[in-house]
């Protein structure tokens, strides 16, 4: 099976890489990215001269190169997007070209070029934000309502996959996952962030009062999760996928990782809050588990302390990140925080 892989040179896309050509070590993989601020071919360098493995650098919204890394396709696994909320906040039109117009040229060429399979991954984030005091979750059937431009665009291109189902009969599968973690993920998002800036002796932002509620995957679960979608789903149907069973907020989840860590919680620093924040994300998780028989390997903690012993281990692939234009990034998002 030869499978074309976008945005695999980020975090989600190159664990995935990884996990797949271990398990399928016969599958040829093509990585299509353009190599954004969060795309690392570091994180593939396991697989770089691997005969089964091949790098197209190039953006999902050309025609022409997407034309040609999908000739010769049996599945499509569609990760490539701009995924920063805070930055889709700063500057919407790239996450519009990236998410909504590069996620159309690639359903196009799927079409010409017969795919077998179009798998999108997709978030939680359409859905929109539950209250805090709410016990209901998101499931497949929960109303899009995406409150970011960001979740706006990722909505979109939602519908856009679905629509190429009906209209052309191109056989998709979706997952509306919740947050991930782990190993090579770009540390502008929370978990990362916090254990990295730990880990330099520099204080972790807390937007808001901290008592924002995500619902966390670890990432290999998820892989897992896209694996057996793509073995066993129906095809043209939606399947959530979540990694927890209780709520933990933004601020247990920091007071964790300085526990493991042995610091203090004076590191702790609550500044200003995200505009439009989401108060709740929570995913029923039981169409994946009852149908594909899916869950997570391993609890919250158990996965909390193995990234975070990742991230200590390789110090050398996060501070590389932490550059000049992250600086300036970090600058204009938390002003002199030190
Ligand atoms: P990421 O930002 O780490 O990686 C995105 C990758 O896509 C990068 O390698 C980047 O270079 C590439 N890319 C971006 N725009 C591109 C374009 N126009 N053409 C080609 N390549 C492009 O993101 P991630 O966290 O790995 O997320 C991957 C996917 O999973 C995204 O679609 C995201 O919406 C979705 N998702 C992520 C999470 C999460 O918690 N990280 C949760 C739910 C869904
Ligand atoms: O829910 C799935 C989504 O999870 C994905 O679709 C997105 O691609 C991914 O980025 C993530 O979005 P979030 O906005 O939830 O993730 P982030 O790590 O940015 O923030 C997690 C929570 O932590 C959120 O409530 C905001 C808060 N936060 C974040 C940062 C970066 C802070 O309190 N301080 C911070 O410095």
């Amino acid at each position: 099976m030869k499978i074309l892989v976008t945005g695999g040179a980020g975090f989600i896309g190159s664990n995935f890489i990884l996990y797949w050509m271990k398990r399928y070590s016969n599958d040829k993989i093509v990585n299509l990215d353009c190599l954004t601020y969060s795309g690392n071919l570091e994180n593939l360098k396991e697989v770089a001269n691997n005969k089964n493995y091949t790098f197209i650098k190039g953006k999902i919204e050309d025609p022409i190169i997407v034309d040609k890394a999908t000739q010769g396709i049996d599945v499509v696994v569609h990760f490539a997007a701009e995924s920063h909320v805070d930055r889709s906040i700063k500057k919407p039109a790239e996450f519009v070209l990236s998410n909504v117009v590069g996620t159309q040229v690639l359903l196009d060429a799927a079409v010409r070029h017969n795919i077998k399979k179009f798998h999108h991954v997709s978030t939680d984030e359409v859905f929109g934000s539950l209250e805090l005091n709410n016990t209901n979750k998101f499931n497949e059937r929960t109303n899009y309502s995406p409150r970011s431009p960001y979740a706006a665009t990722k909505a979109a291109s939602d519908h856009l996959v679905r629509s190429y189902f009906i209209t052309y009969g191109l056989r998709i599968t979706i997952t509306n996952c919740s947050n991930n973690f782990g190993p090579y993920q770009f540390p502008e998002k929370m978990i990362p962030l916090a254990i990295t800036n730990i880990l330099e002796g520099k204080k972790v932002p807390v937007y808001g009062d901290g008592l924002y509620v995500r619902d966390w995957l670890y990432v290999k679960d998820h892989c897992r999760a896209i694996d057996l979608v793509l073995q066993k789903g129906k095809v043209g149907e939606t399947y959530c996928v979540g990694g927890l069973t209780e709520d933990i907020n933004n601020l247990a989840v920091v007071k964790k990782i300085i526990q493991i860590l042995g610091k203090e919680e004076s590191m702790i620093e609550f500044v200003k809050d995200r505009p439009g924040h989401d108060r709740k994300y929570a995913i029923d998780w039981s169409k994946i588990k009852n149908e594909l028989d899916w869950e997570p390997l391993h609890s919250f903690d158990e996965w909390l302390e193995k990234t975070v012993e990742w991230y200590k281990t390789n110090e050398s692939w996060w501070r590389r990140l932490k550059s000049k234009e992250y600086q300036e990034y970090y600058k204009e998002q938390y002003g002199d925080l030190d």
